[in-house]
């Protein structure tokens, strides 16, 4: 149960959509909280992190719709000013509940959250930006409240560049008195698109996309219908993919402006990529070369989000590759998992790793244990003669809304036990009608 059966070894050849961006739809599912109105968003990713996040936001008192790819959220009436149960901690980005019900309530009381272990991740950078603004902060036994009387515009700079802080800080701010000015702020096209969304809703926010935002607070906000961008994580883990086993793949909706850097990693890695307006098409022979250094940063940098799924594409280059982690300590928890497979990786610290290529990976039985290491792992499984099984599936489905289907959809042999018993009922339905 809870785990992911690869028969790899094959080339990736086939075409997949790109699914919305999980990165942006949470923030902005927190933001429609701000707005006493219904907002329609299209494009949302059925993804286990936003069923968490409905499932809170329906705690607090808006009523939630979902048909589809579309939501529906009616924040007119919010009654509650706790958000509660075990979602909080099963998910970091509840923290961006914390802003936007300040903006909404001027108090929240909430738990610490949780999310992927992937290095410390505390929440001090934001429970500091919104001090500034006039919130005070009560800790009691793991649960802290936050109360603003009068939620005031202020000049924030964050010591480090956060997307988290960055967001909450916006929330807030939309919502409160006069002019916030958040300098050192991140550049993530999730900010964009949080910021485009709130803007249509009638917010007033200059210097979008840039480092330093300006957020006139106060404006009435009015529901719009939004349409989320796709996710650039998912097309880049694709790409990784047959970066990995080699072949030709169309990506559709790939946002392509938002991934120079990975791009620019797999066209030195010897892939070749073409750009079109409807998505981006991979094309990749096997014997990919080894990657000098690679730094993760934030945006435009290399995303950390995408280290791991590079790594694994990197264990069977040409040579010897270095990958540094310069955002999240802890994030080379896949690489234990990469050496049951036969890879041949080096931890020089937390921060560094060196991936020695080998000729091949084998198949075997690996276990996940957060999010993009656990797709990582799905791309050594399409890369590895013989069968993987990647347990604990459960943290894939944070993020993907069906990675089976689309790596299926790139021709690879791939399904989860619900699947295979899926496929093999069709088959012997298929069987007994011609008999
Ligand atoms: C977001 C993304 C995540 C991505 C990360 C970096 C969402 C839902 N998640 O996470 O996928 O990997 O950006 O691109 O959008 N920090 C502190 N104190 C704080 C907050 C952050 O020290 O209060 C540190 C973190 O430990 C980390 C760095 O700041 O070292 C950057 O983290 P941050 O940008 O906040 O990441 P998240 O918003 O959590």
């Amino acid at each position: 149960m809870d785990s992911i059966h690869i028969r790899g070894g094959n080339a990736l050849f086939g075409e997949t959509k790109i699914q919305g961006s999980k990165n942006a739809v949470l923030p902005i599912l927190a933001a429609a909280l701000l707005i006493e109105d219904v907002c329609v968003l299209e494009n949302c990713p059925r993804i286990s992190d936003v069923h968490h996040m409905l499932m809170l936001l329906s705690g607090i008192g808006c009523r939630v719709g979902r048909s589809g790819q579309t939501i529906t959220i009616d924040a007119r009436n919010v009654s509650e000013d706790t958000v509660s149960g075990e979602n909080v901690a099963g998910m970091r980005s509840s923290i961006m509940l914390l802003g936007a019900m300040l903006g909404r309530a001027g108090e929240v009381t909430m738990g610490y959250p949780g999310g992927c272990v992937i290095g410390e991740r505390p929440i001090d950078l934001h429970l500091n930006a919104l001090r500034k603004m006039g919130v005070k902060i009560y800790e009691k036994e793991g649960v802290f409240t936050a109360r603003a009387e009068k939620l005031e515009g202020a000049v924030i700079r964050p010591c480090v560049c956060s997307v988290g802080v960055t967001e909450n800080v916006i929330l807030a701010a939309v919502r409160a008195k006069g002019v916030t000015v958040l300098q050192n702020a991140a550049k993530e096209p999730e900010i964009v698109a949080l910021c485009e969304f709130l803007r249509e809703a009638g917010a007033v926010i200059e210097g979008i996309g840039g480092s330093v935002l300006i957020i006139q607070g106060g404006h009435k906000l009015h529901g719009v219908r939004f349409r989320i961008p796709p996710d650039r994580i998912v097309a880049g883990t694709y790409l990784m993919g047959v970066l990995g086993t080699g072949g030709h793949i169309f990506l559709e909706d790939a946002p392509v402006a938002q991934m120079h850097s990975v791009l620019r990693a797999a066209e030195l890695a010897g892939a070749e990529v073409i750009v079109s307006r409807d998505g981006l098409s991979v094309m990749a022979d096997q014997g990919r070369k080894a990657l000098s250094l690679t730094k993760t940063e934030i945006y435009p940098g290399f995303p950390t989000d995408m280290q791991s799924l590079l790594m694994a594409a990197l264990t069977t280059a040409s040579g010897i590759s270095v990958i540094e982690e310069t955002v999240f300590e802890n994030r080379f928890r896949i690489v234990e998992q990469l050496k049951k497979m036969g890879a041949d990786i080096e931890l020089r610290g937390k921060r560094q790793a060196v991936i020695y290529g080998v000729d091949s990976l084998l198949g075997c039985e690996v276990t996940a244990d957060e999010l993009r290491g656990g797709a990582a792992l799905v791309i050594a499984g399409c890369m590895a003669e013989g069968e993987t099984v990647v347990a604990n599936r459960h943290f894939i489905e944070r993020g993907y809304e069906d990675i089976c289907r689309d790596f299926q959809n790139l021709g690879v042999n791939i399904y989860t036990e619900y699947g295979e018993k899926k496929i093999e009922k069709k088959e012997t339905d298929e069987k007994n009608k011609y008999r």
